[in-house]
């Protein structure tokens, strides 16, 4: 029995001692409060902000030129000396739940601090501030280049103070129930006052948690939430986004009630007959006497939205606990589901679901009832692989960043299933979370489609990566970090692996590192032993004790070696050969995967001349790179310095097939990041961009993850005006093993693909307008075809959504390509006109975009430049009455386009 640091809630006590029955609206209420805030930046006049710190900071300044920072020397932090009060002893109480040795819990030191700010207070008046709905990303709107934010960060303002305000209306019949703040991601340093009083916070933005609001809260009318979240300068290697910009919930229970992530569901034993079905339930009694409460659970399949159908299962028979006053007790049982249907990842396995739902009783009375959804599945790492349901599945794996492109980082459930829907076209069968974990609702999207994934909690552990990171706080939260991860997402399905860092400055250090990377997987046994934990390194050495403590050995590019071809010879810092086989050598036990593969870097649509020879090649001015326009060639055959082509990684791959597979950094373009020009906004790295266009690389990996789709494409387009007669190499990408290409009809010859090759390559081809063909063929049979057409002048905008019907939420989303035409509908590959959009009916623009990583125009105009032909309008449906959205799209000299998209409750 843990007790539990909190109120006692005596008033819901005695009404059950009075006999009373459960209130109309059920034992347990989510409520969603994303809308009704009023927001602005900065703190009231007057006010020091050094006041209202979490922590004194470290005297340092941004650079935004320096190398790689993984590869930096790692520098402990400077703090200023401490000149104010500062805030933490009031906010790390929070986290108390999440560390494990009770005499380390944090208690609230006397006072309120920040109760005498304005802003904080319950009479300020905030009708002045502007009225937002969450998810909110403050930075977002822009514009670029204020405040002297690098391209690493995305040269968008997310360092800086915001405060959200916000009524809270508790009726009066909440009186006695415990009330919680529940918060899926707020960027960062979050500090909540209730009623003007200082309630506690958390300072890592990308972790969720919640808040006991009970001993702050008035029933019987509106209570005041007011929020300040504080960005340092140069916090972060990518954009964060900024504010409160995932969900927020407030959660109403009974005393007695399930706790904050309190199910905690494994399936030790998998077959095709019969699977064991292990649940713990932790109960919480908040209230003021020792209670004795009934844990049952039955379980239904899941329909394809997690809701439980059809009759149970299974049951777990209801289990007495005792509970005393203020703490809280755990519940054990297990049960069989037979003939289950498994969790795998498609194609060859299906993403099938459960629900256990546990009722607590107390007295005969039901008091809470809570869902756990889950998958059944068996998960084996082995040497030679990982093994789902006990089938070897080999890893088609992305990392994803964060942000949802032109919609920053505020979490929008219809951007992330687009970007997933995109990946799965490709072939892509699994996620590295990079580097923090998801937004929850993420997870439940890779849960539903069957997407393998790699949580990972930090990317900075005592090393500073960035002077404002999180090794500022990780002596007081990695403990509370991590299990809050751990804990949130162990019952999903999707999540195979914890890693419990990325390329952290330990990796360099010798049993120091080592040290605290066994004290990182021992936490993550400790709170979830079912899953292995790693770490990536991209500074690996077999025989260090870093690598020694990871369970799977995740490497990032080494697996492909780094800098290992002649221009690099010389270099000081990383530089290295294939390092899977001495690795294999070193722990022939461990399932070895590329945790991040590739680095590959293009601009979509920009073919540079001449193209180089090689399989894989570092971008450099006029190779690959165009040190004018800032724009990396799309013939897919350059990288960062330190990374490889995806050819290069394939053959490294094959050449090695105990590997489990790789996660290409990255599947999508992000915000910040942009190697090698950081003049720009946005990444190259991805294989799609930011808008969503597929890259030419798309095709690359669709042939490779997707062998028996039909799949040919030809690169670069055929629209060269001023380059007839010149060398103008094609390249195709296909699933076949050969293929033939044909210019105006003339065979240029058929080509096989050797052992270890992934592409084919006509490199001498003359440029002459007209159509280019390729037939590929597989086993000598047709097999796909491809064609590209010189293409006429700019003629035509054309419209596509990619859903014409939509819910009129306020949140759904449809994404509108607009297409830049000639007269006979065939792209045109320069096209850049400037497209104006218009819309009617029950809609809005929330953004739009190209994919060019240099553009700096705000993402919220309704103008946007065709970028090599399109660009995307991002239409969300108004909440409200249901009807028919038209969005027009005008551009100067083309006729217009317009789409029609439905929105209906
Ligand atoms: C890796 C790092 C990623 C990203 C990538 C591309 O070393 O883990 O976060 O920085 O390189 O630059």
């Amino acid at each position: 029995m843990v007790p539990l640091i909190k109120h006692l809630a005596v008033g819901w006590w005695l009404a059950m001692l009075a006999g009373a029955t459960m209130g109309a609206e059920g034992p347990r209420e989510r409520i969603s409060i994303n809308d009704g805030w009023r927001f602005t930046k900065g703190d009231p006049e007057g006010v020091r902000s050094e006041t209202l710190l979490y922590d004194v900071r470290p005297v340092a300044s941004g650079d935004d030129q320096r190398e790689r920072p993984a590869e930096a020397t790692a520098d402990a932090a400077k703090l200023a000396a401490a000149t104010d009060r500062v805030l933490k002893q009031w906010i790390l109480p929070t986290g108390n739940p999440f560390i494990k040795d009770q005499a380390k819990h944090f208690t609230r030191p006397d006072g309120d601090p920040g109760g005498d700010v304005a802003f904080a207070q319950t009479g300020f008046d905030d009708s002045g501030w502007r009225a937002v709905g969450l998810p909110h990303d403050w930075a977002i709107e822009g514009p670029f280049n204020s405040g002297g934010v690098g391209g690493s960060m995305g040269r968008l303002p997310s360092p800086g103070i915001g405060w959200y305000r916000r009524k809270l209306d508790i009726p009066a019949g909440d009186a006695g129930k415990s009330i919680f703040l529940d918060v899926d991601g707020a960027m960062s340093h979050t500090v909540v006052w209730v009623n003007g009083k200082l309630a506690g916070g958390w300072p890592y933005g990308y972790n969720s948690w919640r808040l006991d609001l009970t001993p702050h809260l008035v029933p019987g009318g509106k209570n005041q939430l007011a929020i300040r979240l504080d960005n340092p300068p140069d916090f972060s290697r990518w954009y964060p986004g900024a504010g409160i910009y995932r969900n927020v919930w407030l959660a109403k229970t009974r005393p007695v009630h399930v706790g904050h992530w309190g199910t905690y569901l494994t399936t030790p034993e998998v077959s095709a007959t019969q699977a064991a079905v292990k649940l713990r339930v932790t109960v919480d009694n908040d209230s003021m006497q020792a209670v004795t409460a009934s844990v049952a659970t039955e379980m239904f399949a899941a329909n394809a939205g997690g809701a439980p159908t059809g009759a149970a299962v299974a049951k777990i028979a209801p289990q007495e606990i005792r509970i005393d006053a203020g703490v809280n007790a755990t519940a054990s049982g297990s049960a069989v589901i037979t003939q289950p249907a498994l969790w795998g990842p498609p194609p060859g396995q299906g993403p099938d679901r459960y629900v256990a739902v546990t009722t607590i009783s107390h007295e005969g009375k039901i008091v809470d009832r809570y869902e756990t959804r889950f998958g059944i599945r068996k998960l084996e790492f082995k040497p030679d692989g990982l093994f789902v349901n006990g089938t070897r599945v080999r890893i088609k794996g992305v990392n994803q960043h964060p942000d949802l492109g032109a919609l920053g980082a505020a979490f929008n459930v219809r951007a992330a299933e687009r970007q997933l829907e995109i990946l799965r076209e490709m072939g892509c069968n699994a996620i590295r979370m990079a580097h923090n974990p998801p937004a929850p609702e993420l997870l439940e999207l890779t849960d539903r489609m069957g997407f393998l994934v790699v949580d990972e909690v930090f990317d900075a552990w005592v090393r500073q990566k960035t002077p404002f990171d999180f090794h500022l706080i990780f002596g007081d939260w990695h403990e509370q970090d991590l299990r809050a991860m751990l804990r949130r997402d162990r019952n999903h399905p999707s999540v195979i692996l914890w890693s419990v860092g990325n390329e952290v400055g330990e990796q360099y250090t010798g049993e120091d590192g080592g040290k605290v990377a066994r004290e990182l997987v021992a936490i993550a046994h400790d709170e979830e032993p079912t899953r292995p934990a790693t770490a990536s390194m991209n500074f690996a050495k077999a025989d260090s004790p870093f690598a020694a403590e990871l369970e799977v050995i995740s490497l990032n590019y080494q697996g492909e070696g780094i800098r290992d071809t002649p221009e690099f010879e010389g270099f000081k810092g990383i530089r290295t050969g294939p390092l899977y086989g001495k690795f294999r050598e070193k722990f022939p036990d461990r399932m070895i995967v590329s945790s991040e593969s590739a680095a590959a870097l293009s601009t979509r649509g920009e073919y540079l001349f001449p193209v180089a020879p090689a399989i894989s090649n570092p971008v450099r001015e006029g190779r690959g790179g165009d040190p004018k326009s800032h724009q990396v060639s799309a013939y897919e055959l350059y990288a960062a310095d330190f990374g490889s082509s995806a050819d290069k990684v394939f053959a490294a791959q094959d050449r090695h097939p105990f590997v489990a597979g790789e996660f290409v950094w990255s599947g999508w373009d992000y915000l910040g990041e942009p190697t090698p020009y950081y003049s720009s906004r946005s990444s190259y790295f991805g294989i799609i961009d930011l808008a969503g266009f597929r890259k030419d690389r798309f095709y690359l990996y669709q042939s490779r993850w997707r062998p028996d789709l039909p799949v040919a494409h030809i690169l670069p387009h055929w629209t060269w005006p001023g380059r007839a007669g010149q060398v103008t190499p094609v390249h195709v990408f296909t699933s076949g093993d050969e293929a033939e290409l044909f210019l105006n009809g003339r065979s240029l010859g058929r080509k096989k693909k050797g052992e270890y090759e992934y592409r084919l390559r006509w490199d001498e081809v003359i440029y002459e307008p007209g159509e280019l063909k390729a037939v590929a063929y597989k086993a000598g049979k047709p097999w796909a075809t491809d064609e590209v057409r010189t293409t006429g002048e700019p003629a035509r905008l054309k419209l596509e959504a990619d859903r014409t019907a939509i819910r009129a939420d306020g949140n759904d989303l449809s994404f509108v390509t607009v297409t830049v035409s000639d007269k006979d509908g065939l792209i045109a590959p320069h096209a850049d006109q400037r497209v104006h959009f218009e819309i009617e009916g029950p809609g809005e623009i929330v953004a739009t975009d190209n994919g060019d990583p240099t553009s700096l125009e705000s993402f919220q105009t309704r103008d946007r430049k065709a970028f090599h032909g399109l660009c995307l309008a991002i239409v969300r449906g108004k909440a409200g009455p249901p009807g028919e959205i038209k969005l027009t799209a005008t551009a100067d000299a083309l006729s217009t386009g317009t789409t029609i998209i439905t929105a209906s409750r």
